[in-house]
């Protein structure tokens, strides 16, 4: 039988007390993390989301209370009464807040008896992801997650004072909506009083959001669930949270000023750090063309440097070939490098195959000569020419991939970023934010053979290209912005387009009909018919903001209840199926009922 808590109750939590409490009678409750008998005193370590105590159960001083202390194992549940007490010389725990005193224990509430864990609640503790995640509710007793799920509290805490102190309302838009084109395959929710119609989960709040500022909000935000059904990786889960944010007459540069006082609040609030704005800025041009990807990782230098022109017509023929199909042939100086071995460097041409590269061309650097399985195609001249291009001096390793610029760009962007780590390039502990900005408004999609909006179809494209938004649709520039973090992208947002005419020719552009628009987004048209003001917004993936604030290189590390990479959640067994019935009510039927 379990005690009651009856009028006992907590005066302290476990990580309160101190040689100045020594005297004083106390009532703690929590978790056993550890009980020691030691020469007939028991010691049990109590453990609540604060910190631990260590209290402490005297057979001479209440017999009865020590023996009923016997039964208790780790993760009982417990409350205690007893004095503060100065820990014995040499017996003090510098690491615990409370190491300097004891709670003598004068009575023992057993709340609840609890059965062996299934892994020790200790940081650092050598089991499986999937048992964690199967008992994802003692797994978060450890101290790690209660400090970040704690840590990803001040940090909604911080943004919503922020936002609160700007101006922004802070607005719920619906769950149960229509598709919203964000790039990902929908979760859909069928819909019983209407059959064979389902609701799709928002991507993203953006349609709604823009519809609060044609009717007249100004200012809007949300920390809001997302849904997006993609394949999932370490930064990204199936339901995910952001700040959304939107504001109405304003262009690009005071969405970036709000962010970044967004970002050096929220920065100084969780880990004290000051960090220093304006952001560096970056075209989206620039970014690819220096660092290889549309996040650059910008702790370290490390450039991807272009050698198209020199190479075009040299001897290697697997360079010159690249160059006339319209290909491109960059070099990564790898400084110092020259000391791979072989093996390491048959490693890092299976690595940048993953990003479809071809191949990996490299070149030691010794004082009077090249290594290099393509030394032999170049001529004096040439060589003399790349190896001022590239800066080459002796104990150099440079790299090269030649192929369509996307390979070139996707496969040495990935590469710098290993290396910059292997290499010991990065400095961990810094924040080095950027906007990427001037994103292409659109792509082409290989498989779907037809255009696609890089950001979303809202996405005003730069007033100075509108013109090629018929003519030559892929070099059209966008007024979009991304903020990206140690080469994470934690953000991205745009200026809007808020006007029928620009919304119908980028529809247009994207190859949808009238017919088609109408029906997908006629309602969106109309608002914009009704009067709507200029305006623009960013959102933020909080997870990942998160994660970076905590250190953690996962995000479900500051995700209470993360789900799989197969979008199970192991804890509840979900999803699962749904009994006939269920399925009679809402018209379904699925493959194997
Ligand atoms: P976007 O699609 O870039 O923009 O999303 C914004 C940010 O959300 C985060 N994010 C994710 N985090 C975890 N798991 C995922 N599956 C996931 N997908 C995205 C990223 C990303 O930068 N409506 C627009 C914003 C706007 O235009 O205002 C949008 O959703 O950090
Ligand atoms: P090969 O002449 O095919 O034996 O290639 C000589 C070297 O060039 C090898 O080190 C290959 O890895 C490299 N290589 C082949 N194709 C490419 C490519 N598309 N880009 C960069 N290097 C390549």
């Amino acid at each position: 039988m379990s005690d009651k808590l009856g009028n006992m109750r907590r005066t302290h939590t476990c990580c309160e007390l101190g040689a100045d409490d020594v005297g004083s009678e106390v009532v703690l409750m929590g978790w056993v993390q550890r009980r020691r008998d030691h020469g007939g005193v028991i010691f049990v370590d109590l453990r609540d989301r604060e910190g631990i105590t260590q209290v402490v159960f005297n057979p001479e001083v209440s017999p009865k209370v020590h023996e009923k202390a016997h039964v208790l194992r780790s993760e009982y549940v417990i409350g205690i009464r007893g004095k503060v007490e100065k820990r014995l010389e040499g017996m003090t725990n510098p690491k615990l807040k409370t190491g300097e005193i004891e709670v003598l224990v004068t009575e023992l509430k057993i709340f609840n008896a609890a059965e062996t864990p299934p892994f020790i609640i200790e940081d650092n503790v050598d089991v499986s992801e999937n048992i964690r995640l199967k008992f994802r509710h003692i797994d978060l007793r450890r101290t790690l997650f209660q400090k970040n799920i704690i840590k990803r509290h001040r940090a909604s805490a911080s943004v919503r004072q922020y936002l609160n102190s700007r101006r922004f309302v802070d607005i719920e838009t619906p769950v149960l909506t229509r598709s919203t084109p964000e790039g990902a395959r929908d979760y859909l929710v069928p819909s019983r009083v209407n059959p064979g119609l389902f609701y799709a989960l928002p991507q993203s709040p953006q349609i709604f959001k823009q519809l609060l500022m044609i009717s007249g909000f100004d200012r809007y935000y949300q920390i809001v669930k997302c849904f997006r059904d993609e394949d999932l990786r370490a930064d990204r889960q199936p339901e995910f949270t952001q700040i959304d944010m939107e504001m109405s007459f304003v262009g690009e540069e005071d969405v970036m000023d709000v962010t970044e006082e967004l970002m050096m609040n929220l920065f100084k609030d969780v880990l004290g750090t000051d960090l220093k704005t304006p952001f560096p800025r970056l075209s989206y041009e620039d970014a690819v063309g220096r660092f290889g990807l549309d996040k650059p990782d910008i702790r370290f230098d490390l450039e991807l440097v272009n050698i198209s022109d020199i190479v075009e017509n040299a001897g290697f023929k697997v360079f010159a070939d690249a160059v006339k199909k319209g290909g491109i042939v960059k070099a990564l100086n790898a400084k110092g490098g020259i000391n791979f071995t072989r093996k390491e460097i048959d490693d890092l041409t299976e690595f940048v195959a993953v990003y479809r590269a071809k191949g990996l061309a490299w070149i030691k650097v010794h004082e009077d000569s090249w290594q290099s399985p393509i030394a032999k195609f170049f001529t004096e001249d040439e060589k003399q020419v790349l190896a001022q291009r590239i800066d080459m001096q002796a104990g150099d390793l440079v790299f090269f991939v030649a192929d369509q610029p996307k390979v070139t760009n996707e496969a040495l962007g990935n590469l710098r970023n290993f290396l910059g780590k292997k290499l010991g390039l990065v400095q961990e502990n810094t924040f080095s934010f950027v906007w990427v900005t001037r994103f292409p408004l659109l792509e082409y999609d290989e498989n779907e053979k037809r255009y696609q909006a890089l950001h979303h179809p809202f996405t005003a494209p730069l007033e100075e290209d509108y013109d090629l938004l018929e003519k030559d649709p892929l070099s059209v520039r966008s007024r979009a912005y991304d903020l990206v973090l140690n080469g994470s992208e934690i953000g991205g947002g745009s200026i809007r387009i808020h006007q029928r005419e620009l919304q119908e020719r980028v529809f247009a552009a994207l190859g949808m009909d009238r017919k088609t628009y109408e029906e997908k987004f006629g309602f969106l048209l109309s608002a914009l018919d009704s009067g709507a003001p200029p305006h623009g917004g960013i959102a933020f993936g909080f997870d990942r903001l998160v994660m970076i604030l905590c250190g953690q290189s996962s995000i479900r590390d500051v995700i209470p209840f993360p789900k799989t990479q197969k979008a199970a959640c192991l804890l509840t067994n979900a999803p699962s199926e749904a009994d006939k019935a269920q399925l009679d009510e809402l018209s379904l039927r699925t493959k194997k009922s």
